[in-house]
């Protein structure tokens, strides 16, 4: 049997170590580091935490290393309360949203909690990821209100309750993209497979009521990589930090796709 290795200049090494001095109550944080600047390998530092002088959360966790520990560490985060969706990272083997997933959540109490970027992504420094493609991808499919009409009316658009709840699970997501960096079917074709969270989004437009353009946006996705290589995995649905399901906006459009074809 074949057997592959990774380039060595790519292979994880172990990196540099911080104990918690006079702490009786700690956790400790392995977290992914590579530096584009010095040449180095990737490594994983390990951080002890000192929990009764930390946030209950991992991103406070984070943000205590980076202020009292080692300010070199590179992360994004903005609101801290899962509405940005820039802290997303792959926490103890699962893509989440840092500034929502609990450290007492993170496995057994005596084992490290492992911090690595958002998977299959090209990395731009520690856990900040290249979401360049990413946002290509949404921009490819236009998402906002698109009409027919010549003039825009005088007042809004008025939608219908029951129209109105169509947009339920769909209006929520954060593009945070853990969903489509989970999904096997991207890593392998995200070039041109659009992935979880930006079907997710088109599906938001191609059922909202006021939008007049839903031939167009199905004709769009009329293609064998763009939808089709959705292939029901479903780990998209196991690891939306909001509790979305991208792979039911999938189906439905491809429930779409059939009816209009007879
Ligand atoms: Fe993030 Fe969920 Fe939206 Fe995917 S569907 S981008 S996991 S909020
Ligand atoms: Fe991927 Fe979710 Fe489909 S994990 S293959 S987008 S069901
Ligand atoms: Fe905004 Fe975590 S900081 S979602």
């Amino acid at each position: 049997m074949a057997e592959f290795s990774l380039p060595k200049n790519s292979k994880i090494q172990p990196g540099r170590h911080f104990p918690a001095t006079g702490a009786t109550r700690t956790r400790t944080f392995k977290v992914y580091r590579w530096n584009p600047d010095d040449g180095r390998n990737p490594s994983t530092d390990t951080y002890e935490i000192d929990l009764d002088k930390c946030g209950p959360m991992v991103l406070d966790a984070l943000i205590k290393i980076k202020n009292e520990i080692d300010p070199t560490l590179t992360f994004r985060r903005s609101c801290r309360e899962g509405i940005c969706g820039s802290c997303a990272m792959n926490i103890d083997g699962t893509n989440t949203l840092a500034c929502t997933k609990a450290i007492d959540d993170c496995g057994k109490a005596d084992k490290d909690v492992p911090v690595y970027p958002l998977p299959h992504m090209s990395v731009i420094k520690d856990l900040v990821p290249d979401l360049t493609h990413f946002y290509a991808q949404y921009a490819s499919i236009k998402p906002w209100l698109r009409t027919q009409s010549a003039a825009p009316p005088d007042r809004e658009r008025l939608q219908s309750k029951e129209d109105r709840a169509k947009l339920d699970g769909l209006y929520e997501c954060i593009l945070c993209a853990c969903c489509t960096t989970s999904c096997p079917s991207y890593w392998w074709n995200g070039d041109r497979y659009l992935g979880p969270a930006i079907l997710l989004q088109a599906y938001r437009w191609i059922i909202d009521s006021r939008d007049e353009d839903t031939g167009a946006r199905l004709d769009d996705l009329e293609d064998p990589f763009k939808l089709y290589r959705c292939h029901t995995i479903m780990n998209c649905a196991r690891t939306c930090p909001k509790g979305l399901n991208p792979a039911k906006a999938i189906g439905q459009i491809k429930q779409l796709m059939l009816a209009r074809h007879g």
